[in-house]
């Protein structure tokens, strides 16, 4: 094997431990961040990780990555815990390794950029409560949005690692990625990662691309892949033998899969040639054992079947963890059978919007258009607020210009903007959490957790505020209940023959007929579970539903009729109006009445209402759609609770038109 063109410097904050003569390969954990994000939609708790965290910090690993954007999300919205506090327990044992975590530049945790004020205090306290080294990247591979980060983290005294997103497109050359990694070594970075998030950097383009850094750069090279595709083990070889000094690897029963390359893997590999990691293997043993007794209650059970392999990737080009994304999405919109469509339309959306790499935020952003691409069966026709941005230049610049003719179609009238997109923000932090109760907010992290995360942070926070015994369990331990005793699909019994309508329904059926009526509608649609029913003024019922019985017990019309003598109370509510005045959910998710906590409704019932003016948001895998009256009008109901769930065609507003 041959040597290195170059022998990198550490300038990690605690030196790794000397190795022998052979020259030093550092490698870093993602077992408590990446590999769980990857296999198990990061579902490991605080107390998962302390009672390994002493063997872990024993091996001898360079740092340990713990903490990035999901961990923080989940932690807050999952698991009831406080992300902070998992920051502080990890470092209190953690004596010997520096921590490591990923910042998404100028986005710090979340979706979107924000201010500069936002991101200095994040960083202080990120630094105060323990991590060493920050891994700063921007989806957008945008050097202005990584600038701040980068200096933020030197002046606190952070190791600022700066990073190269990789990923595949026309613009995207050797070149471009030096150029890139120019800029940020002039900002000041300590060392750069090559960040592969979705396992497609082969071992001959690794060889390249670390090779001209190497020789153009220099500052240590770290990186970063995936085991999708099945190469970045042999990537991993190659970058090293052309002078990366740094690869990241988890315990081997965390990895695999869309996770990182298993670490005794690398250094078996390694032990073979003039690079020594200089792990500690029996503690290796143990940890990969306590995961594997961990797994059957922490993997998500989501009933797919796998591939160790997906050589799918190669051609899509989507990291894994969007491609359960996508799935779980398509799933909510009872549209799982158009993931194809969805994989065949999402290059499209990527070339029309300039090739940003698929990472987060971008890879929600491209991978939600597409979707919603497919579900309208009309490109561009349904465009969320964050696309807007997008193209708007709000996240940054994309790596190629936008395609004008969907620049047009979706900015309309509105002005692009060309300068870092926070040097237009206003300071956040001084009415960050207005209108909160300020016994919710205990200290500045929380301030932070807020201004990042506002809805699952505000939830927290007033869950935590409860007595512990009164406490409802957090969603994570619901899902795992549920998963544990809900029967998998083909052992549920099938489900008894309903009729359309039990006798009990009848009265909340006159109700309806009543409202149907009084609101001088057409037509309207009743539907239980997959069965509906559509009655019609003249008195014509048509059955919808292939299915149904007891179809000569519902022809009815649209006239107030008698009470029934046996009448039950809450039936009512059963049945949903689908009529030509309500306003549908467009895909499912969250429905809410308005922009976010403490803003005031869009509409309220009484409201006149213009033509394309917003009325709700559904908030669908972390994006929020501005929902739109379709025509002036005037609201009537509100047919959904703020913050609750809505599926697919579901009704949320009911209005008449003006
Ligand atoms: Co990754």
């Amino acid at each position: 094997m041959a040597r290195p063109r170059k022998t990198q410097t550490d300038v990690s904050p605690t030196p790794a431990p000397a190795a022998t003569t052979r020259i030093p390969l550092r490698i870093t954990d993602t077992t408590l961040r990446d590999a769980h994000q990857s296999l198990w939609a990061t579902r490991m708790r605080t107390s998962d990780i302390l009672k390994i965290i002493d063997t872990i910090d024993s091996v001898g690993y360079y740092s340990l990555e713990v903490w990035g954007g999901a961990t923080f999300d989940v932690c807050l919205r999952f698991l009831r815990e406080n992300p902070w506090e998992r920051l502080r327990q990890i470092k209190a044992r953690a004596k010997k390794t520096p921590l490591q975590m990923l910042l998404r530049g100028q986005n710090i945790l979340g979706y979107k950029n924000y201010p500069d004020d936002v991101l200095e205090h994040f960083v202080s306290l990120a630094v105060k409560n323990g991590v060493d080294i920050f891994r700063i990247f921007d989806a957008l591979n945008d050097t202005r949005n990584l600038e701040h980060a980068i200096k933020t983290v030197k002046r606190y005294g952070g190791h600022a690692q700066g990073t190269i997103c990789y990923t595949v497109s026309p613009v995207h050359t050797v070149e471009n990625f030096v150029q890139n990694a120019r800029e940020q070594v002039a900002m000041g970075i300590d060392s750069l990662c090559i960040k592969d998030m979705a396992g497609i950097l082969s071992p001959l383009s690794a060889e390249k691309l670390v090779s001209a850094l190497v020789k153009e750069i220099h500052v240590p090279i770290q990186v970063h892949s995936h085991t999708t595709s099945g190469m970045a083990t042999a990537s991993y070889v190659d970058s090293v033998k052309a002078g990366a000094g740094a690869i990241d690897c988890a315990i081997s029963s965390m990895a695999g899969f869309s996770s990182q390359p298993p670490v005794e893997t690398m250094i078996a590999i390694f032990a073979e040639t003039d690079y020594n990691a200089n792990l500690d293997q029996d503690a290796l043993r143990k940890i990969c054992k306590y995961f594997i007794e961990l797994a059957p209650s922490r993997r998500p059970d989501d009933g797919s079947t796998q591939n160790i392999i997906d050589p799918e990737v190669l051609l899509h080009h989507i990291p894994g963890g969007m491609i359960s994304n996508l799935r779980s999405q398509l799933q909510q919109q009872n549209a799982l059978d158009k993931l194809d469509q969805v994989f065949e339309e999402l290059p499209r959306v990527r070339a029309d919007l300039g090739y940003p790499p698929l990472v987060t935020p971008t890879s929600q952003i491209i991978g939600i258009q597409a979707v919603m691409n497919v579900l309208a069966g009309k490109r561009y026709e349904l465009v969320p607020q964050e696309i807007k941005e997008y193209v708007r230049g709000q996240y940054g610049r994309s790596p190629a210009p936008i395609n004008p003719a969907v620049k047009k179609a979706i900015l309309g009238a509105d002005k692009e903007i060309t300068c870092r997109p926070a040097d237009l923000m206003q300071p956040m932090l001084p009415n960050a959490t207005e209108g909160i109760d300020p016994a919710l907010i205990h200290n500045e992290e929380d301030i932070i957790s807020y201004c990042l995360f506002p809805q699952p942070a505000l939830d927290f926070f007033k869950w935590r505020h409860l007595p512990p015994e009164e406490r409802p369990p957090s969603p994570a331990a619901l899902e795992r209940k549920k998963q544990d005793v809900e029967p998998k699909e083909e052992e549920k019994p099938a489900p008894p023959p309903r009729a359309f309508l039990a006798p009990s329904d009848y009265e909340a059926l006159h109700e309806l007929l009543n409202r149907v009526h009084d609101l001088k509608l057409n037509e309207l649609t009743i539907r239980r579970d997959d069965l509906a029913l559509t009655l019609k003024a003249d008195g014509v019922a048509t059955d919808s539903t292939p299915t149904a019985p007891a179809k000569s017990a519902t022809t009815a019309s649209a006239k107030p009729a008698p009470k029934a003598a046996h009448a039950p109370k809450a039936a009512a509510a059963a049945p949903a109006v689908d009529a030509a005045l309500t306003i549908k959910a467009p895909l499912g998710g969250n429905f809410y009445t308005s922009s976010g906590p403490g803003k005031p409704a869009f509409v309220k019932v009484g409201d006149i209402v213009k033509a394309g003016q917003p009325v709700c948001i559904v908030e669908a895998m972390k994006l929020f759609n501005e929902i739109k009256a379709p025509c002036d009008g005037k609201i009537t109901g509100i047919l959904v609770e703020h913050g609750k769930p809505v599926k697919k065609d579901d009704p949320m507003i009911s209005y008449e038109k003006a």
